[in-house]
C-alpha cells in the first residue's frame, strides 16, 4: 500500500481538528463583534483552570509569551539564572534569555529524554531564580524530585507544559505540579486556539497578578475621583469600568481574544477523548513496531499518563539505517514525513554565539544523532497507522 503525496499532506501536516461546535462558537464571537479580552477568555481561562485543578488560568497569545510572562512573574532579571532542559523548542530557553538572566541547561535522562534532577541538582548556585522542566514529548519531568530541590531553596518551579494538556504525574495534571504551568495551543498542539494561543495555570494569587499585569501592559485603571480599580477589573480592557489609564511598569500585550478562546473552549472538551486517541495510536505503533533490531521505543514512567504529543523513536547504532537515512528512506520511498524534536538548544547558533558549547551536554548530544518523531495526531486512521508501521518493518 503507497499513500498518495495528498493524503500524507492531509495526515500529517499538523494536530488541528475543528468540527461544527468551534464553528458555532465562534460565529456567535462574532455576531458580538469579536471582542479582544472579554468573557469568552473570562470563562475559557476558568475552565481550563478547572480542567487542570489550578485557582487561576490566564489566556495568552502563544506558548512564548506565557513562558515570558512566568518568568517575569518569578522575577527572572539579569544576573539571575534559569536551569532548563537543552532538549526543547527554543522558546523554553529565550524567554530566560530574553531577560538578560543566563540560561543553564542540565541535561536529560536517557530514557524519558526529560531534564535529569541529578544533573539540575549540580547546576543549582545561589543565583538560580527559577527551574523550567519541559514535559517533553507529552510525557511529565519527574516532578517531586526537582520540587524537592527547589523547595527548600526558594527557587521557583515553571512547568513548560506546551506538550502535556491532559498530561498527569501521579495522578496529578500537568500545569499544577510546580508553581506556574504554561500550556500552548499552537495549531501543532493537542488542543488548538486558531493557530496560536497559550494558557498560564497557577494557585498563586501573587504569581498570577504579576502575569495578568505584564499581560496587558501593566495598565491600571482609575476612575474619576482617581481611584484605582482592583486589578482584575482594571486589567479588561473592554470591561465596564474602563476609564482613565495609568500604568505601573513596561509591560506587553499579549492577550488572547475572544474568538479564539470560544474554540478553545469547545477544544478543551474534545481534549481528553483526542489524548485517547494519541495514546491508542502510540500503543499500536508500540505493539507493531516491537522487536526490529535498533529500535528503541518510548519508555513511559509508570508515574505518569503520556499524552503523546510526539511518539520518539530512537534508531540506536545496530539499526541497518543511520537516523539520516531512516528519516530520509521513510520520506523519500514512503511519503511519510519524520521529524526530529529538537536540535539541542545548546548547540544552536544563537546559544553558541552566547558561548554554550559541545560536550556541555553529553547525553542529548549523543541522543540527537538518534531520535526521530514519528506522525502522530488523533485523525490518523487505522490504514494509516498500519502504513507506517508496515512501512517502517520495511526499511527497517
Ligand atoms: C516545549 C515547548 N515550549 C514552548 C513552546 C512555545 O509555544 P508557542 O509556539 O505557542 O509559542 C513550544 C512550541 O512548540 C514547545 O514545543
Amino acid at each position: 500500500m503507497k499513500l498518495p503525496k495528498a493524503l500524507y499532506e492531509l495526515e500529517f501536516s499538523h494536530g488541528s481538528s475543528y468540527g461544527e461546535e468551534e464553528k458555532a462558537a465562534i460565529l456567535e464571537v462574532l455576531d458580538a463583534n469579536a471582542p479582544s479580552c472579554g468573557s469568552k477568555v473570562k470563562q475559557f481561562e476558568e475552565a481550563f483552570a478547572e480542567y487542570c485543578g489550578t485557582s487561576y488560568g490566564l489566556a495568552v497569545t502563544s506558548g512564548t509569551t506565557g513562558l515570558q510572562l512566568a518568568m517575569i512573574a518569578a522575577g527572572v532579571g539579569p544576573g539571575d539564572e534559569v536551569i532548563t532542559t537543552p532538549l526543547s523548542w527554543i522558546s523554553t530557553a529565550n524567554v530566560a534569555a530574553a531577560l538578560g538572566a543566563k540560561v543553564v541547561f542540565a541535561d536529560i535522562d536517557p530514557c524519558t529524554l526529560n531534564i535529569d534532577p541529578a544533573r539540575v541538582a549540580e547546576k543549582i548556585t545561589d543565583r538560580t531564580k527559577v527551574i523550567l522542566p519541559v514535559h517533553l514529548y507529552g510525557q511529565c519531568c519527574d516532578m517531586d524530585a526537582l520540587n524537592e530541590l527547589a523547595q527548600p531553596r526558594g527557587i521557583v518551579v515553571v512547568e513548560d507544559a506546551a506538550h502535556a494538556a491532559g498530561a498527569e504525574y501521579k495522578g496529578r495534571k500537568a500545569g499544577t505540579l510546580g508553581d506556574i504551568g504554561v500550556f500552548s495551543f499552537h495549531q501543532q498542539k493537542n488542543m488548538v486556539t486558531l493557530g496560536e494561543g497559550g494558557m498560564i495555570t497557577t494557585n498563586s494569587r501573587s504569581l498570577y497578578e504579576r502575569a495578568l499585569s505584564y499581560r496587558s501592559l501593566c495598565c491600571r485603571t482609575y476612575d474619576p475621583k482617581g481611584k484605582y480599580l482592583p486589578i482584575d477589573e482594571s486589567l479588561h480592557p473592554m470591561g465596564k469600568k474602563y476609564w482613565y489609564l495609568d500604568f505601573d511598569n513596561i509591560g506587553f500585550n499579549y492577550r488572547m481574544t475572544d474568538i479564539q478562546a470560544a474554540a478553545g473552549l469547545e477544544q478543551l472538551k474534545k481534549l481528553d477523548s483526542w489524548n485517547k486517541r494519541r495514546i491508542e495510536i502510540a500503543n499500536i505503533y508500540s505493539n507493531r513496531l516491537r522487536g526490529i533490531k535498533g529500535l528503541r521505543l518510548p519508555f513511559v514512567s509508570p508515574h505518569v499518563k503520556h499524552v503523546f504529543h510526539v511518539y520518539c523513536v530512537l534508531v540506536e547504532p545496530e539499526s541497518r539505517l543511520s537516523k539520516e537515512d531512516f528519516m530520509w528512506e521513510l520520506y523519500t520511498k514512503k511519503f511519510i514525513k519524520p521529524w526530529s524534536h529538537y536540535m539541542p538548544i545548546h548547540l544552536t547558533t544563537a546559544y553558541r554565539n552566547l558561548g554554550h558549547k559541545h560536550g556541555e551536554c553529553p547525553v542529548v548530544e549523543k541522543l540527537f544523532q538518534q531520535y526521530v518523531s514519528l506522525p502522530i495526531h488523533p485523525r490518523m486512521s487505522e490504514e494509516t497507522v498500519e502504513y507506517v508501521t508496515n512501512s517502517i518493518r520495511e526499511l527497517a
